[in-house]
């Protein structure tokens, strides 16, 4: 992977990395879009991760299409495509990881035991590959942002971290790779998400500071739904992951992740913060 030695030629100017697991949408291009704005050249890597899924999980059945994300990153004019094999980021004899310890236990670290280990395992491997000035990531993955934030500091990795706010459908609900298992009566369910979210932003700005009031609306609404199965609902403090019960004014993090059948999905919204991290489409 001699890609940074290539782009170290092209002095003083300033590389912004993408890392995705392909099937592009929206929320990816939103990233992309950051990155070409503030970055001279864009490399925007694809590479469907095996060591951050667990056993069980969809690795197999993830969406792949290069032919097609490639030609939407050719009309993004995007600089350069990287998407390594699994033979090419894991040679045989791989044996090093990086684990951001307690971070990667909390929330979808609970549920997903090992799952923060392989993605910082390997947004470290891109991060060296590339060397970039800037990476993007998205608020979807709340907590992801926040250790990789974590990995960089610890390591002293010379990239700045940008996070950009979720990217939804006009229905609220927030652009996944994942949305494609979603059949159509599961997609339409699956809008209660934001909904939920809303209605616990809305009764926080309108003084509400306990955790477990607040947690109970977001369940009772998805609840609601009968195609909708909680893994968890949590608030926690939006810098260390400490669950909280009662609030104050700093931001906290109010995250979820439910079923639609075989589908889990992820949704998140900060209270409690006056930088916007939910981009505009379908009420914020
Ligand atoms: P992936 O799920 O493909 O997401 C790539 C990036 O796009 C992540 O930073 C994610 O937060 C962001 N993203 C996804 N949906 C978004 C949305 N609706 N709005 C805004 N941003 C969104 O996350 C991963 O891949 C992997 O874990 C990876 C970091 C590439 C490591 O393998």
């Amino acid at each position: 992977m001699s890609l940074a030695r290539k782009l170290r030629r092209e002095e003083n100017r300033t590389i912004g990395l993408v890392p995705t697991m392909g099937a592009l949408h929206e929320g990816h291009l939103s990233l992309i879009h950051e990155a070409k704005a503030l970055c001279d050249i864009v490399v925007v890597s694809i590479f469907v991760n095996p060591t951050q899924f667990g056993p069980g999980e969809d690795f197999a059945s993830y969406p792949r299409d290069l032919t097609a994300d490639a030609g939407t990153l050719a009309e993004y004019n995007v600089d350069y495509v990287f998407a390594p094999t699994v033979e090419e980021v894991y040679p045989q004899g791989f044996s090093t990881y990086v684990t951001v310890e307690r971070l990667s236990g909390e929330l979808e670290g609970a549920s997903r035991p090992g799952h923060f280990r392989g993605v910082t395992t390997v947004v470290a491997i891109l991060l060296n590959a590339v060397r970039p000035n800037f990476a993007f990531f998205g608020q979807k993955d709340a907590q992801q942002s926040i250790i990789i934030k974590q990995m960089v500091r610890d390591l002293a990795f010379d990239t700045e971290i940008v996070v950009l706010p979720i990217v939804r459908e006009e229905s609220g609900l927030a652009m996944s790779s994942r949305n494609a298992y979603l059949d159509s009566a599961q997609r339409q369910a699956a809008t209660v998400l934001h909904r939920a979210l809303s209605q616990a932003r809305a009764a926080y700005d309108e003084g509400e500071r306990n955790a477990t009031g607040l947690l109970d609306l977001v369940r009772a609404t998805i609840e609601a739904q009968p195609l909708a199965r909680i893994d968890y609902v949590g608030i926690n403090d939006a810098v260390t992951l400490e669950s909280l019960e009662k609030l104050d004014d700093r931001p906290v993090l109010l995250s979820l992740a439910v079923f639609f059948g075989k589908t889990r999905l992820i949704d998140n919204v900060v209270l409690g913060q006056t930088k916007k991290l939910d981009a505009a489409g379908a009420g914020g």
